[in-house]
């Protein structure tokens, strides 16, 4: 794992920063009115804003098809550098047909605002159902990564990108902490080793008890719930938040957590994400990533442990972060406590576990998770939330 001064080296050796400078910025504003317009969805305009923080090192922008093709195949960029998800603005045929290679191009975010500038290098087709198959593992329309591929335009638009200005976070202003950000904070604390943790679902215990395990042994927790966009039927972003917040003020230590958002959207892409999660925090300045039982799984596409026999798949070094792996975890009525099968005797029969699935189908239905698996300040959020009338508490 190569050091570097400030903590460990990003993916590629270097922090990316596109966000303009003011010089910069004024010349792209004073061509705001003659540039084409492309609008970006939501989850292209998480990526630009990843790629311009840095979060997405070494990329400087939308992919081209020579990176493209090999992270899909092969899951690395064109130099050879590991990369398991393509990062691509793909757009309409109508929207693509008067952007000229070579030209600048101006990006709206979806309300329709000026945030960003791409140089376009490259237009090009590609084949959807080689990259569905290759990143997701299944060509499933029901898929709901799978679902926003067909859905999205046929035409990748290539080349670097500038973010005009860093807005803070509408929701989430104080957790918006960067990677240069992140990696000083850890550097302040003095902390060498530091284990990311990726999540999407409201905190329960197992999530809890993962982390704890792995604060045995390296010096702080970066807790980095992604916040761009879910598919519909997951808990919003504001709601897993708090759920956060009020689990780390009553169980965890101050001193050896920071939390931040991601802004990622998901992809669902299960292993593939997993690898992708692992770079990304590694650009936050995370020496290890956790990864636990179907980790950005959906459904049953995916292998409980799929996502972590992919890192295998690397020469040791090469990622340049390493995974710390759990097995399933659940409460033991045996020995009551947090466990997984590598530590408790018991049958599946004494053992408490929920899915995301079963939590959310029990909230709709006005019944709160049981104190084996969601801590009771963290039930009570969620009831709160998702408006479960207090007396089935
Ligand atoms: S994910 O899509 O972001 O992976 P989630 O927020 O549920 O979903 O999971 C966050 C992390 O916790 C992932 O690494 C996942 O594998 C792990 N995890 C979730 N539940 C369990 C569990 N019961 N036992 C072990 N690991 C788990």
């Amino acid at each position: 794992m190569s050091q570097h001064l400030d903590g460990i080296a990003p993916h590629g050796g270097h922090l990316i920063n596109r966000i303009a400078t003011s010089a910069e910025g004024q010349e792209f504003q004073e061509q705001a009115d003659v540039l084409p317009r492309v609008r970006l969805d939501e989850k292209s305009f998480s990526d630009l804003e990843l790629i311009a923080i840095g979060g997405f090192s070494p990329l400087t922008g939308f992919m081209e098809q020579k990176d493209y093709e090999p992270v899909v195949s092969d899951m690395r960029l064109a130099n050879g550098l590991p990369w398991s998800i393509p990062i691509t603005l793909s757009v309409s045929e109508e929207v693509a047909e008067p952007l000229k290679e070579g030209s600048w191009v101006r990006l709206d975010d979806p309300t329709g605002r000026f945030v960003g500038v791409l140089e376009l290098t490259q237009k090009y087709r590609y084949n959807k159902a080689h990259e569905v198959v290759n990143v997701y593992r299944t060509d499933d329309e029901k898929h709901p990564g799978v679902k926003v591929v067909y859905n999205q335009g046929p035409i990748n638009l290539g080349g670097p990108v500038w973010l005009l200005e860093r807005d803070p976070h509408p929701l989430f202003p104080k957790y918006q902490i960067d990677p240069a950000k992140s990696r000083a904070l850890f550097k302040d604390k003095g902390w060498k080793t530091i284990v990311g943790f990726q999540t999407r679902n409201p905190i329960h215990r197992a999530h809890e008890y993962i982390q704890k395990c792995a604060l045995e042994t390296v010096d702080g927790l970066f807790l980095h719930p992604l916040v761009g966009v879910t598919k519909d039927d997951d808990i919003p972003a504001d709601v897993r938040m708090r759920c956060y917040e009020i689990l780390l003020e009553h169980y965890y230590p101050k001193d050896r957590v920071i939390m931040a958002i991601n802004p990622a959207a998901m992809r669902y892409a299960g292993p593939r994400e997993a690898i992708f999660h692992a770079l990304v925090r590694k650009n936050y300045g995370c020496t290890h990533f956790i990864v636990g039982r179907d980790h950005a799984g959906v459904g049953n596409y995916y292998g409980t442990y799929d996502a972590q026999y992919i890192f295998d798949e690397f020469e040791p070094g090469e990622l340049g972060i390493s995974p710390m792996k759990f097995e399933h975890a659940f409460y033991c009525k045996l020995s009551q406590g947090m466990a997984t099968s590598k530590t408790s005797p018991s049958n599946p029969d004494q053992r408490v576990h929920l899915s995301g699935t079963k939590v959310r189908e029990m909230l709709r239905a006005g019944q709160l998770p049981p104190p084996e698996f969601s801590r009771p300040e963290v039930a009570a959020e969620l009831a709160r939330a998702m408006r479960v009338p207090m007396e089935s508490f």
